[in-house]
C-alpha cells in the first residue's frame, strides 16, 4: 500500500497488485480452463479506459446516456434522501455521471466527500484532478486497485452517512454467485443507515442489446481485443491480436450478453512473466465478459434477503435502465442471501 499525494485535496492509495493473489494468477486460471476465460478487469489499462469512453459515445451503446438521463432528473432526490455523505464509488472511471451527484450535493449545500475506486490508475488520476479543480469544496481520497482490495482498506467515513455507488450496470459483469458475494461484502462494510446506489441495465429486446455490443464504428471490437494487448504489455506476451475476432451475442437463458474472442487460426500464445503458453484451435474462443441484464424486482428481493431495503427506484420512460437506492436497515450477521 502506498499513499500518493497528488494535489492538496486529492490523494489516493495505490493498493499493491500482488496483494490478493500472485499478480496474473487469475489469467493463468482462466486461460487453462474450459472454455477459456479472462477476468474483465484486464480490459482496463489506459487504452482500454479510453476505448470504453468511446463506446459510451456511440449511438448504439444506450446504457450510459440512459443512466445519465435518470441521474439528471433524480440526483437532487438522491442528495435529499441521503443528506451529507461520503460517496464511495466502485469502478468510477471518468466519473462523468458522478458529477451530476456532486452537483446535487453542492446545490443543496450538503457536505460531500468522494472515494473513487478504480483498477485503471490513469483514469482515476485524470478524473480526480479534474474534479478537485471543478469542485472547490471537494476532498478526494481514492484507491487505485480492485474493489475487494479497496473494501478491505476503507477508512471510517468522515460524514454522517456513506453511500456506496456502483453505476453503469457494472454489477452485471459479475456471475450470480460473485455478485451475491460482492454485495455481501459491501453490506458488511456498511453501517446501519448507509446507502447503496446501483445502476442496472434491464431486460429488453435482445436485438437492441446485441447492437449495443457490436457498434458500427468498431470501438467495442477494439475494446475487446485490447484485453490481449494489455496482457502482452503487462506480462510480456506474444499474443497476435490480429489472430482474433470480436464476437458478442445475447444468451437468453442467462439474460446476459457475452463477449468472446474467437481464434481465426490454430495458434500458440505465451505470457512470459506468467510462465504460460496455451494452444488455441481454429474457431476456439475465449470468453472475456458477461454483462447481465436485470429484472429489478428479482434484484430487490436478492438485496432484501441480504438486509438491504429498497428506498427508491428510478427508471427512464422506456424502462431500459434503472437506478436503485438501497439502505442498510440494521446490521445482520453474515450470510450472502443465496439459496442453500
Ligand atoms: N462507472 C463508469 C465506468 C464503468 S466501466 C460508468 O458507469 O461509465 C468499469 C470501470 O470499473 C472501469 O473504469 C474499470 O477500470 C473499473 N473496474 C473494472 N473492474 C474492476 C475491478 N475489479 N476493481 C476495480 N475497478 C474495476
Ligand atoms: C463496464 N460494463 C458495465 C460495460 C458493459 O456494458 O458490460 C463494459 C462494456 N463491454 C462492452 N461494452 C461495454
Amino acid at each position: 500500500m502506498e499513499l500518493v499525494n497528488e494535489l492538496q485535496r486529492f490523494q489516493f492509495t495505490r493498493l499493491a497488485r500482488g496483494a490478493e493473489a500472485r499478480d496474473g494468477a487469475d489469467v493463468v486460471a482462466g486461460l487453462t480452463s474450459s472454455p477459456k476465460t479472462l477476468p474483465c478487469k484486464y480490459f482496463y489499462d489506459a487504452a482500454g479506459s479510453h476505448l470504453f469512453e468511446q463506446i459510451c459515445e456511440t449511438p448504439e451503446y444506450y446504457p450510459t446516456r440512459t443512466e445519465r438521463s435518470i441521474l439528471t432528473r433524480h440526483a437532487g432526490d438522491i442528495a435529499a434522501l441521503t443528506g451529507p455523505c461520503e460517496i464511495v464509488e466502485f469502478g468510477s472511471g471518468t466519473a462523468s455521471k458522478t458529477r451530476l451527484l456532486l452537483d446535487a450535493y453542492a446545490d443543496g449545500a450538503k457536505e460531500v466527500h468522494f472515494v473513487p475506486i478504480d483498477v485503471s490508475e490513469s483514469v482515476l488520476r485524470e478524473s480526480s484532478r479534474d474534479l478537485v479543480t471543478r469542485y472547490a469544496a471537494l476532498s478526494i481520497r481514492g484507491f487505485s486497485g480492485t474493489y475487494e482490495q479497496a473494501l478491505a482498506a476503507l477508512h471510517p467515513a468522515p460524514a454522517p452517512a456513506r453511500m456506496f455507488v456502483f453505476l453503469g450496470s457494472t454489477i452485471g459483469n459479475f456471475r450470480n454467485a460473485e455478485r451475491r458475494a460482492f454485495v455481501a461484502r459491501i453490506r458488511d462494510a456498511m453501517a446501519t443507515g448507509d446507502y447503496f446506489l446501483l445502476g442496472i441495465d434491464r431486460r429488453k429486446d435482445p436485438a437492441i442489446i446485441e447492437t449495443a455490443y457490436n457498434d458500427s464504428q468498431g470501438f467495442t471490437a477494439r475494446f475487446n481485443l485490447n484485453i490481449l494487448a494489455h496482457l502482452n504489455r503487462r506480462f510480456h506476451g506474444n499474443i497476435v491480436i490480429d489472430n482474433f475476432t470480436h464476437r458478442a451475442f445475447y444468451e437468453p437463458r442467462r439474460f446476459q450478453i457475452e463477449m468472446w474472442l474467437e481464434s481465426r487460426v490454430a495458434q500458440q500464445a505465451a505470457l512470459a512473466d506468467l510462465g504460460l503458453s496455451v494452444g488455441l484451435a481454429r474457431g476456439e474462443s475465449i470468453r472475456t465478459e458477461i454483462s447481465k441484464k436485470f429484472d429489478p424486482v428479482d434484484l430487490a428481493a436478492e438485496f432484501t434477503a441480504m438486509g438491504l431495503g429498497q428506498v427508491a427506484l428510478w427508471s427512464d420512460h422506456k424502462q431500459w435502465f434503472s437506478l436503485v437506492l438501497f439502505r442498510l436497515e440494521a446490521k445482520v450477521d453474515g450470510g450472502d442471501g443465496a439459496a442453500p
